[in-house]
């Protein structure tokens, strides 16, 4: 399966790419992260800890900038994994993605991009998992049979909530199977802002919780400082509906 988290700049999409993956991955799944950020901080989510994650940044740097020796060139999409991807706790395996800007351009060991691998990676056997860059470019340039199913983050604001309609829009265009995640909820006010915009879209609800603020104030994977605080158990509720989805 080949799922990506989508939504507006600091809506939560890396707290629940690194989440869900962890989730998954606890429960029997072969994960791949992607991360698609320009600034990568899957690594801290997915619990990699400062270091492993300034491991990733150096990656991101030697595949942009690509490498001299026609040897050591990387050309298959696996390969590449093996190579420039860390290995988080419960097995998730994290790759970063650059080649935000040119999407289809070079070989693939200087520089691969989010669309190109969610494309081109086998999502049958392994759960294909991609934290997007923020706004809806990645979508757009997505054709249909590239993703399963995109988890569109929305936070109680009209900036975010407007984002994420226009994340849904570019999905179902694709026929790409969407579930919005009202995040950061904190009363029933802020449920219905979502809700009167998004309302028609299946929808899961993660509430504002304090426990993923402290995991990210301390660099730590919200799933290893409290794997029952409210916020991560929602998570992990998603991850279940994900598997049970018909794909
Ligand atoms: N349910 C939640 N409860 C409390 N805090 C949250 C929740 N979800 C996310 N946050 C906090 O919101 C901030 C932004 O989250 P995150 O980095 O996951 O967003 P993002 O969409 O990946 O941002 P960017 O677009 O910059 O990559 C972080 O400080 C995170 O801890
Ligand atoms: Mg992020």
């Amino acid at each position: 399966m080949k799922i990506a988290v989508s939504g507006k700049g600091g809506a939560g999409k890396t707290t629940i790419s690194g989440t869900l993956a962890r989730a998954l991955a606890r429960a029997g799944h072969d994960v791949t992260a992607i991360d698609a950020d320009v600034n990568p901080m899957l690594g801290i989510s997915l619990g990699l800890g400062m270091d492993g994650t300034d491991r990733l940044v150096g990656m991101r740097q030697e595949l942009s900038e690509g490498t001299s020796d026609d040897a050591v060139h990387e050309y298959t999409i696996d390969g590449l994994i093996e190579r420039f991807g860390e290995d988080a706790p419960d097995g998730v395996r994290v790759v970063v993605a650059s080649r935000v800007d040119m999407p289809d351009h070079g070989c693939l060991c200087c520089g691969v991009s989010a669309d190109r691998l969610l494309r081109e990676m086998a999502g049958d056997g392994r759960t294909v998992l991609g934290d997007l860059e923020a706004g809806i470019g990645v979508l757009t340039r997505m054709e249909p049979g590239s993703l399963d199913v995109v988890l569109v983050v929305a936070n109680p604001t009209p900036k975010s909530i407007e984002v994420a309609r226009r994340a849904v829009e570019a999905a179902m265009a694709r026929e790409i199977k969407v579930l919005v995640v009202a995040n950061r909820i904190a009363s029933e006010e802020d449920l219905e802002m979502i809700r009167e915009v998004l309302g028609e879209q299946d929808m899961a609800i993660i509430p504002d919780d304090p426990s993923i603020a402290r995991a990210d104030a301390e660099g730590l994977a919200p799933i290893d400082l409290d794997d029952e605080s409210p916020g991560v158990r929602a998570i992990v509720e998603i991850s279940r509906r994900l598997v049970a989805l018909p794909v």
